[in-house]
């Protein structure tokens, strides 16, 4: 069955990731996009030759589809979700699910109550390294995880009327964009979610109103303690984009795979230890090392959601995470 989209917010991620994805399956076809920016929904539409518009339920009415994607500012997410669906849509919403675990929650149950698929734009659990790590941590391969850490950061300067620096837009700053992606990772591999949160934030770079980094502490619901930092104000060249995992009976650790492809690598070892040692000689074995595979995350994001769509049966499991992830956001700027 082929799956016809429409797009809501073609000119972002939408036209550099998402739109050509759709276009690399034979069995996806884009019928439309729809951008509040008239310049931009024209220029889009052009460059895809299909129609374009400057209003999402103009778009719905005048063109048929099965799915829609929603690649605006997070402070569309929910009333543009809610339009698509009343139009009988499946829905794929980009990360963060929306501005609130409340919002997102109502999200799903309406969906559910639909019987329509509903996702939200979490691709770095399809990185090839990242299923390895899961596949290491659920099989025991490091023992019990006792330290995760996750540091994801970009340079975001001060840009005049972008919607990221905007609280009542992008709900917050680098936890909203860039922590999000984190929490979903960290609990995608452990397979728990982060029960309790430690955190700290500022704005200390740049001069918008939301935070320019952020510090969290974490403890999984089995215990596992952990650490986040994301930031804006790390300039690109010196961003270390990391994701560690330490435990009982050795480490896994990724370099370079957090961000918008399957590059990177994954160093892995398996290094139990019996006895105390004193002298706490640092091991001499080689960790196994892993490659990204190199292939296009949303592309593999879209193919896991087109085969829910495909199969009649909607699944909930990553919206519902996604709805998690907020919960976990929630909290951490609740208590600063
Ligand atoms: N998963 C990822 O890798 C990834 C990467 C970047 C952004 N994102 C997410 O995608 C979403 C968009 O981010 P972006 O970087 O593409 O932003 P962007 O500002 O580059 O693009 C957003 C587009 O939406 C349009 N727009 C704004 N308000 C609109 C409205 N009410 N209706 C329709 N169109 C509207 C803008 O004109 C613009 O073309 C955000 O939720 C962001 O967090 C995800």
């Amino acid at each position: 069955m082929k799956i016809k989209w429409c797009v809501i917010g073609a000119g972002g991620i939408a036209d550099r990731r998402t739109i050509p994805a759709i276009l690399k399956d034979k069995d996806n076809e884009l019928v439309a996009v729809m951008d509040r920016a008239p310049a931009t929904a024209e220029n889009v539409g052009e460059k895809y030759g299909v129609p374009y518009f400057s209003d999402e339920e103009e778009m719905l009415k005048t063109v048929e589809c099965d799915a829609v994607y929603i690649g605006t500012p997070v402070s569309c997410h929910f009333e543009q979700a809610s339009v698509a669906l009343e139009y009988g849509k499946h829905v794929f919403v980009e990360k963060p699910v929306a501005l609130t675990a409340d919002e997102g929650e109502r999200l799903v149950e309406a969906f559910k109550k639909a019987g329509k698929q509903f996702t939200v734009g979490y691709m770095m659990k399809h990185h090839n390294l990242h299923e390895k790590v899961k596949e290491i941590v659920q099989s025991g391969g490091i023992g019990q995880v006792n330290d995760v850490r996750a540091q994801f950061s970009c340079w975001y300067p001060d840009i005049p009327g972008a919607w990221r620096q905007k609280k009542s837009l992008g709900g917050g700053g680098a936890v909203m964009d860039l922590g999000v992606h984190c929490i979903e990772l960290i609990e995608f591999v452990l397979g728990e979610e982060i029960a309790e949160v430690k955190s700290f934030y500022s704005t200390r770079t740049f001069s918008y109103e939301v935070e320019d980094g952020a510090v969290i502490l974490f403890k999984t619901q089995s215990g596992v303690l952990g650490h986040i930092d994301v930031h804006f104000n790390i300039p690109d060249n010196a961003s270390e984009s990391k994701f560690e995992l330490y435990g009982s009976k050795g480490y896994a650790i990724c370099k370079g795979t957090l961000g918008q492809e399957e590059t990177g690598t994954l160093s892995y070892l398996y290094a139990p230890q019996g006895d105390y040692s004193a002298m706490q000689n640092r091991s001499v074995d080689k960790p196994v090392e892993y490659t990204g595979a190199g292939e296009d995350l949303y592309l593999k994001q879209l193919s896991a959601f087109c085969e829910k769509v495909r199969s009649g049966k909607p699944d909930y499991f990553y919206a519902e995470r996604a709805v998690q992830v907020q919960r976990v956001v929630d909290k951490i700027y609740s208590k600063n």
